[in-house]
């Protein structure tokens, strides 16, 4: 099925081969997007997709590539690097949804993807592209999460991993992940929006290819997140997607996707996409509360504690605007205590994820509260990373010590300490009661 790169912004809409290795439109600059010429009928893909999952072969069984209809970028015969991303479950969670105001609530946990984010449906699709462009060497801009994921699929793959971090800026989870997979890692004594803007023109002079989520290929991989979630509910479109926003690759992703199944009829309307920021890292928020529309206005020093959304210049902001606005979605913003509070009640589902991830909850309940959203709404909120990917902030909520990056204290309403016991059978009965 033929395939092409074209410019994202409507007043351009430049085109160019899938094999050529650009990143921005070479016109105008905008954001680029993969088009296909769909076939008319596309009726049998569901069922298809849905015997794929007993088949043992690995393009199959991966959770990507299991729905390669709707991602047809490839020539089909290219070599293919697969962890068996995807497969991630959507589970129920009465006590998150009561703690929100919702009668009922699901999360897509794509923490239970290989390196336990959702970086893994995109990465598998950005590596594979690599290969097929012949590149040897990838890079990567990470707040933690995809340079953990493209360190794995590029040593999984035999390409050279090469990762630019926030210097003392991202979990250490993440961080040992990057190591353990191999990858060459510059700690850059500069924040995510600055080292972007650096790598960007390194990669063009050291001819590396950029696997930052401003890669189209990314975005086609994480698209399946959403077919994955409507297959996993027999296609029934919920009411709300939430999902947390930083450099805003995923709103992106999920919107292109919600509006090619669509297009395709395999649904019968969009969900509203519902965005959610931290408030010290929140300039997309900030654009989309302007009356006129304008230019997204960068948060120059961004600041959480949820490391992984702590960006202030997002590069996809055009394409998320526009998938916010085609699905008559809202973004919200939620403090440092609301998002400490939300995470631990997702732990308490025996749920867990990383603090990012918890931004969902917390922008539902005051969605709720705002009545935006109503209790009784068919909500489905991603989930994007692992619980064990910062348990250093696990562990500082738990015991009180947890403070935000203005100095203040967090209070751990849902602390649940670890208690100091003698070793004596009578005083630890005691205790337990
Ligand atoms: N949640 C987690 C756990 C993330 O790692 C990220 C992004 C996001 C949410 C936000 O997604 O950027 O598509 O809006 N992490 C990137 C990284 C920036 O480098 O790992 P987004």
């Amino acid at each position: 099925m033929p395939a092409e790169l074209v410019c994202f912004d409507p007043a351009c809409r430049a085109r160019y081969p899938v094999t050529q290795a650009i990143y921005t439109c070479e016109r105008c600059g905008g954001l680029l997007e993969t088009a296909y010429a769909w076939p008319a009928d596309v009726s049998a893909w569901p069922a298809l997709w849905r015997q794929r999952r007993t088949h043992n072969a690995a393009i199959d069984q991966s959770g990507v590539w299991r729905y390669r209809e709707v991602i047809p970028f490839l020539d089909g015969e290219e070599p293919l690097v697969t962890l068996r991303e995807g497969n991630t479950p959507l589970l129920p969670a009465p006590r998150a949804a009561s703690y929100a105001g919702l009668d009922a609530l699901s999360f897509k946990h794509q923490g239970f993807n290989p390196t336990g984010s959702f970086k893994d449906n995109g990465m598998t699709c950005g590596v594979a592209q690599a290969l097929r462009l012949g590149m040897q060497r990838v890079a990567c801009v990470s707040t933690g999460n995809t340079s953990a994921s493209m360190a794995a699929y590029a040593s999984a793959a035999g390409l050279e991993p090469l990762i630019f971090i926030p210097y003392g800026n991202i979990a250490y989870g993440k961080l040992a992940q990057a190591l353990e997979y191999g990858a060459r890692t510059f700690q850059v004594e500069a924040n995510f929006d600055q080292i972007l803007a650096l790598v960007r023109k390194l990669a063009e002079r050291l001819g590396i290819y950029l696997l930052n989520s401003i890669n189209p290929f990314r975005i086609e991989g994480q698209k399946t997140i959403m077919v994955e979630m409507l297959d996993q509910r027999d296609w029934r479109v919920p009411d709300w997607v939430v999902l947390p926003g930083g450099n805003l690759g995923n709103t992106s992703a999920f919107g292109k996707g919600l509006r090619e199944l669509l297009a395709l009829g395999l649904i019968g309307r969009l969900p509203r996409l519902a965005v959610i920021q931290a408030e010290g890292a929140a300039p997309f928020y900030d654009l989309m509360r302007q009356s006129a529309p304008g230019a997204l206005r960068a948060v120059e020093h961004p600041e959480t504690l949820a490391t992984a959304i702590k960006i202030g210049d997002p590069v996809s902001w055009p394409k998320a605007r526009q998938e916010v606005d085609a699905s008559g979605g809202v973004v919200e913003r939620v403090s440092e205590q609301e998002i400490a509070d939300a995470k631990a009640v997702i732990g308490q589902c025996g749920i867990g994820c990383e603090p990012a991830s918890a931004a969902t909850l917390a922008g539902i309940r005051k969605l709720v509260a705002a009545g935006t959203m109503r209790p009784d709404a068919d909500v489905v909120a991603v989930l994007t990373g692992h619980v064990l990917k910062d348990p250093d902030y696990i562990y500082r909520y738990h015991t009180g010590q947890l403070e935000a990056p203005d100095g203040t204290r967090l209070a751990g309403a849902f602390a649940n300490q670890p208690l100091v016991a003698p070793h004596d059978a009578e005083r630890l009965a005691a205790m337990i009661g």
